[in-house]
């Protein structure tokens, strides 16, 4: 068999259940590569009864005989790192020896983590609702070509000296624009010292280590983090992240050709979850704290324990966005769709799915551009008879309940893409792979 780059991506608003579907099927890869993002992700593992959570190391991590990349698209906090890697360890996990991070990842400092939650502040009422790890001040200052990167460790005379300079620029902002407290220089560059002796041994030439495995025949996996409708291009703008969650972003954010990637999966949960700020057109909002709103919005948040793996934030819940799956389905090129966490909507009695949008009378099948819009859109839904029983670890097709399977046939129809994959729980076990992406 010829070797796979497969690529994984979130299809709605994160937390689709990506890291569950990266760790599976990385018994087939001989590496793992982040391409975006940072530590704003939070990918949960769970085999057996342990459980863990992962924000910036690859989710191949838990499988010794893979090797995990950090590519030049992800933003690396190395305090978030450090914090990753110790902690990994501890448990008996080699992770330096197989972890490698590009020269050229932008640095996040405590000035951008300072930013974020500053702006955030000021923004009121219109807070993106960001996870406030920095995650946008750092890659501005990728864009704007004053950023320290994860090189800039190997010569430490310089780094002070670009550090000194980029933290009297964004120590202008934080004090005189937004009247917060300055980042004390010391303090960051006494941290920098260290962060130098954990990062320097793991650096690496990524694009050249991709090639060689691929050149030996070898699977790699392109881990995506957020989803679709967060991306900074494609996203519902403004609320959305700072880099390109889609698939487009693993060639550039891991540096390998586009022709060289074979199968693009998208993640995809059975209903839509979001968190943060930003429109969302079929929330059945509920309010966690006050116990008050629509019930489905709350029992899928309880059975879906939908809490963010990053921040603990309540996660809003609602029905099957068919239009947001179309334009995903569009962008990334899914080749197939993994769908999770359908044993969570076992109890419900009748399922809404959101075939289209109404938005000033006229029917629309695909997303509109801007946020402005998208709170103008009325979503319309047709009613499928729920199954009313537990599908919890289902080992085959035809064990499915049949009202599932009509769920299931339904939401490829919409979006024009097939369920290779189907998890229906938490446990890597508890997983159909339907079509396999490495032998399609
Ligand atoms: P990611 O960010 O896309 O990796 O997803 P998260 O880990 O943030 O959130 C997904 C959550 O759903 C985690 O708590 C997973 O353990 C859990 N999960 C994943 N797949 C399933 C599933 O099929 N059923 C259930 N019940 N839980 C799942
Ligand atoms: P994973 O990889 C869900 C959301 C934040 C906020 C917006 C911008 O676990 O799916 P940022 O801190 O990135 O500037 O915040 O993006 N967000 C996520 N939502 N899952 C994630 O990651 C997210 N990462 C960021 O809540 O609305
Ligand atoms: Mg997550």
């Amino acid at each position: 068999m010829t070797k796979k780059n497969i690529v994984v991506v979130g299809t709605q608003w994160g937390d689709e259940g990506k890291g569950k579907i990266v760790d599976l099927l990385t018994d087939r890869v001989a590496a793992v590569v982040r391409f975006q993002g940072g530590h704003n992700a939070g990918h949960t593992l769970v085999i057996g009864n342990q459980k863990t959570v992962l924000h910036l190391i690859p989710s191949g991590i838990l499988r010794e005989e893979v090797d995990c990349f950090i590519g030049n698209g992800v933003v690396l906090s190395p305090e978030a790192l450090t914090k990753e890697v110790l902690q990994l360890e501890a448990t008996g996990l080699a992770v330096k020896n197989r972890l490698k991070i590009s020269e050229a990842c932008p640095l996040i400092l405590d000035c951008h983590v300072a930013l974020d939650q500053a702006r955030e502040l000021a923004r009121g009422k219109k807070a993106i609702g960001t996870t406030g790890r920095g995650i946008g001040p750092a890659y501005e200052d990728k864009v704007a070509r004053r950023g320290l990167r994860a090189g800039d460790f190997k010569n430490m005379e310089q780094f002070k000296s670009k550090l000194a300079a980029v933290m009297e620029y964004h120590n202008f902002m934080i004090t005189h624009y937004y009247k917060a407290d300055p980042v004390d220089f010391d303090v960051q560059w006494a941290k920098c010292e260290e962060y130098a002796k954990l990062i320097l041994p793991m650096l690496a030439d990524i694009p050249a280590l991709i090639d060689t495995y691929n050149q030996a025949g070898k699977n790699l996996m392109f881990e995506g983090a957020q989803g679709t409708l967060l991306d900074i291009d494609h996203g519902t703008y403004p609320y959305v992240t700072s880099s390109n969650t889609t698939a487009g972003g693993a060639s550039s954010g891991a540096g390998i050709g586009p022709c060289e990637l074979d199968y693009v999966l998208g993640i995809t949960k059975a209903y839509a979850t979001r968190v943060g700020g930003g429109p969302f057109p079929t929330e059945l909002s509920y309010d966690v704290e006050a116990d008050t709103g629509d019930q489905i919005g709350k029992l899928l948040g309880t059975r879906g324990h939908e809490f963010g793996a990053t921040t603990g934030r309540q996660r809003r819940c609602g029905w099957f966005d068919a239009v947001a799956l179309r334009r995903s389905a569009q962008i990334n090129g899914l080749s197939g769709v993994c769908l999770t966490k359908l044993d969570v909507m076992d109890m419900l009695s009748e399922i809404k799915i959101c075939t289209h949008y109404l938005l000033n009378g006229k029917e629309i099948y695909l997303p509109p551009a801007s946020a402005e819009e998208y709170d103008l859109v009325e979503p319309q839904y047709i009613t499928m008879k729920g199954w009313e029983t537990s599908t919890v670890g289902c080992s085959s097709w035809d064990s499915l309940p049949k009202a599932a399977q009509d769920y299931i046939r339904f939401l490829e129809k919409e979006m024009g893409v097939e369920v290779s994959i189907l998890s229906t729980g938490p446990d890597r076990s508890e997983t159909l792979v339907i079509k396999d992406p490495f032998e399609s």
